[in-house]
């Protein structure tokens, strides 16, 4: 060291106080870290799609010629597709690098220093995440037992320096649904509403509609899950229109890379191949949860989505987590007060379900 200025010490609190967000690890640090080849691996904790993009989307990437070129920062031909697959107006549209993208650039909109953020958890960890990097405060309001919204504590929650609430609908990792008119009670208070809808096309069950309808609605999308391009990140919000060109001035010029880019528009020209590998996953949930059932220490919690949530009783969650891992399948396990007793284990294959059933049936 040539000097010794204290740059840590110029790190902002905040940031040094909060809790960082715990990511998936890839499948060779994961089939690593259970001595398990790579290929005799069960990957079963991201909710991601088991049987990959579409052919098409593959074949799309290695013809395509112009990654030397930026991407278009106007995302025209991607708002463009998106607003036919959604029904919405391409100017209500702004696509991002995955939902995570647009959780982010609608807090830097709308957050400033100690503004609040609604979080119902358990639910997803980006929007706490997001919200303290954006130097917002979290106000928790847990779900109920039943991981259902506590509709009266989050209406006694709300005052006057509250902006934002984030609902996931489905629920990562509770797998249920909100009804339209709990948003609609969320709708009427004076906040924004972001529905997260990641897993809509397993549940088939949208609020979309209602964007155009209100000025605080925001609704959610991403390609991570139905579509098999997580690792691409690719995501969407379909916005009150009034908000979208601020969310353009602010994100990343570039947000979807060239590849993405591709990767969307040939996804949506691919629907029929794509809804097949959703219908596999959706027969697949039934699959799971009717075997999970049978075990009398797990209580699976039925769900709308392509993961299932199960309260594991009498022996440690933690323990059937690392149980399956030893063997090669990796579930997820989350270390937080809520979610100690609970597993979710995402829907694969038919063989990976027969897998994950004997394993359980071995411990
Ligand atoms: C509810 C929810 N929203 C958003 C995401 C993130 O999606 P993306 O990959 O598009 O950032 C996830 C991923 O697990 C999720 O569960």
């Amino acid at each position: 060291m040539l000097n010794s200025i204290d740059v840590e010490n110029m790190v902002r609190g905040a940031l040094k106080r909060m809790t960082a967000y715990t990511p998936v690890d890839p499948a060779e640090v994961l089939s690593g870290r259970a001595q398990v080849p790579a290929g005799q691996t069960a990957k079963l904790d991201g909710n991601e799609n088991p049987y990959g993009c579409s052919p098409r989307v593959q074949k799309a990437l290695a013809k395509f010629r112009d990654y030397n070129r930026y991407p278009d920062p106007d995302q025209r031909e991607v708002r463009k597709a998106l607003a036919k697959y959604t029904g919405m107006k391409s100017d209500s549209i702004v696509a991002g690098a995955g939902s995570d993208d647009l959780i982010d650039i609608i807090l830097r909109l709308f957050i400033e220093p100690g503004d609040k953020v609604i979080n119902c958890p358990p639910t997803f960890g980006m929007y706490p995440f997001c919200t303290e990097i954006a130097g917002g405060e979290v106000v928790k309001v847990p779900r109920k037992a039943d991981f259902s919204l506590g509709l009266p504590a989050i209406k006694k929650a709300v005052d006057a320096e509250t902006r934002v609430i984030f609902v996931a609908s489905p629920n990562n990792p509770s797998g249920n649904q909100a009804s339209e008119s709990e948003i609609k009670e969320l709708l009427a208070l004076d906040l924004i509403v972001v529905v997260d809808e990641a897993y809509v096309e397993f549940s088939g069950n949208s609020l979309i509609q209602l964007v155009p309808h209100y000025a605080n609605l925001i609704v959610l999308r991403t390609f991570s899950k139905w579509a098999g391009i997580a690792g691409l990140r690719a995501g969407y919000g379909v916005c009150p229109i009034n908000i979208v060109p601020y969310l353009m001035k602010i994100k990343q010029p570039y947000n979807i890379n060239m590849a993405a880019y591709v990767a969307i528009l040939e996804s949506l020209a691919d629907l029929g191949y794509l809804q097949k590998t959703v219908r596999a996953m959706v027969e697949e949930r039934d699959v799971l949860y009717n075997g999970l059932r049978e075990f009398n220490w797990l209580k699976p919690f039925p769900s709308v989505a392509n993961f299932i949530l199960c309260a594991v009783q009498g022996r440690g969650a933690r323990d059937v987590y690392l149980g399956l891992q030893k063997k090669g399948i990796f579930i997820r396990y989350f270390e937080t007060s809520e979610l100690k007793d609970y597993i979710r284990i995402s829907v694969g294959r038919p063989q990976d379900t027969i897998r994950v059933i004997a394993a359980l049936r071995d411990m």
